[in-house]
């Protein structure tokens, strides 16, 4: 095993330039922007804000992720409005304007239903009071609420985290769920969110999501994605040893590391030509962490340091080794070239910093 010390100057610049990202890309609302550089990026949204928030509280940085717990618990507050359990209609956005108010594209444009980042934000919220933040109880109360809504919407069909597949029940979202609810759970006292999340184990482990002795994409796809890792880290939903989460960390390792050694979403990606993600090979470098696989581990620090700017900014993706090279380009033209830097990027290369050091 090799100790922490022995990370090289350049992991240590990046997690320092990681840090001045996360604290640059952080409005005085509270709220993450996903990439300041990034013309359609110019948004909070909650999946990549919940995983910066919980990536400041690794690193120390525990005024910044209250502050985040702040923006997203009053704009939650201003949104959902009075009285959520049987407001079943009400769809709540899966991002916001960095003060809190809706976007102006519509539904139409750009999917928008996604419940993965309302579960994600209840789980890093505990996560930050396991770590010594105070919840006061306007926060506690939109947890509440916040769950109250997760419960009564969990059973439809949403927008997956890469914004996809709006009429399917996706695996690493029903987890993001209940990491969520079983969060707040603990949090409130309150047995029925954690009979709820039992119900949705139950469905976890039924033959949608799990195959062969492994999970899959969505209810309907017999496909791993990368976002599958996210069940066992952080969640915790499935253990990182598990057999279960073996098998689906067996196949994303086989199937979706790319020639250039990064993860992929999932085999069949076309976005700026399905390339190999920066926070996804963080996050497979966490996962071997995790494992005590420190060989595998560094190797992913290794790939994502190598992935970054002269001045040290990670992309969202790199594409030099696309599934699709002719679909780089049009979304070149479409939107400017790859979001750089992308605060989520930065975010888990400090988790696997962090992670690399306790090994
Ligand atoms: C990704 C989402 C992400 C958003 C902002 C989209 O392209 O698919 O996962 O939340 O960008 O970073």
């Amino acid at each position: 095993m090799t100790s922490g010390g022995s990370r090289d100057d350049l992991g240590n610049g990046l997690a320092a330039h990681s840090l001045a990202v996360l604290r640059e890309g952080q409005h005085p609302s509270g709220a993450f922007v996903a990439c300041p550089g990034y013309p359609i990026y110019q948004y909070a949204w909650l999946r990549d804000g919940s995983f910066c928030a919980y990536a400041m509280d690794v690193s120390g940085e525990h005024d910044s992720a209250a502050a985040f717990h702040r923006f997203v618990a009053s704009t939650i507050r201003r949104n959902l409005g009075p009285g959520t359990s049987g407001e079943k209609e009400r769809r709540l956005p899966a991002r916001y304007t960095l003060t809190g108010e809706l976007e102006r594209l519509g539904e139409e444009d750009w999917p928008n239903f996604q419940l993965d980042g309302y579960g994600t934000w209840l789980w890093t919220l505990r996560d930050h009071r396991t770590r010594g933040g105070t919840l006061d109880t306007g926060l506690l109360d939109t947890a509440g609420r916040t769950a109250d809504y997760l419960a009564g919407m969990c059973h439809l069909p949403c927008y997956d985290c890469w914004e996809e597949s709006g009429d399917r029940r996706h695996t690493s979202t029903l987890a993001a769920i209940i990491a969520g609810l079983e969060a707040a759970a603990d949090l409130l006292d309150r047995q029925p969110l954690m009979d709820r999340a039992a119900s949705l184990r139950r469905e976890l482990d039924s033959p949608a999501h799990l195959r062969d002795g492994g999970y899959v994409k969505h209810d309907a796809s017999g496909a791993v994605d990368a976002s599958l890792l996210w069940l066992s880290l952080p969640f915790g939903v499935v253990a990182a040893d598990d057999p279960r989460m073996a098998k689906t960390a067996e196949r994303i390792g086989a199937e979706l590391t790319g020639p250039g050694g990064g993860i992929r979403r999932y085999l069949g990606d076309e976005f700026y030509g399905g390339g190999e993600w920066t926070l996804l090979t963080a996050w497979w470098g966490w996962y071997r962490a995790v494992l005590q696989d420190a060989r595998g581990a560094r190797e992913a620090a290794r790939w994502v340091e190598a992935a970054a700017t002269e001045r040290g900014d990670l992309p969202e993706q790199l594409t030099d080794h696309p599934q699709f090279g002719d679909r780089v380009e049009p979304w070149e033209r479409k939107w400017g070239p790859v979001a750089t830097p992308l605060l989520w990027s930065h975010a888990m290369y400090l988790v696997l910093d962090d992670a690399l050091a306790r090994l």
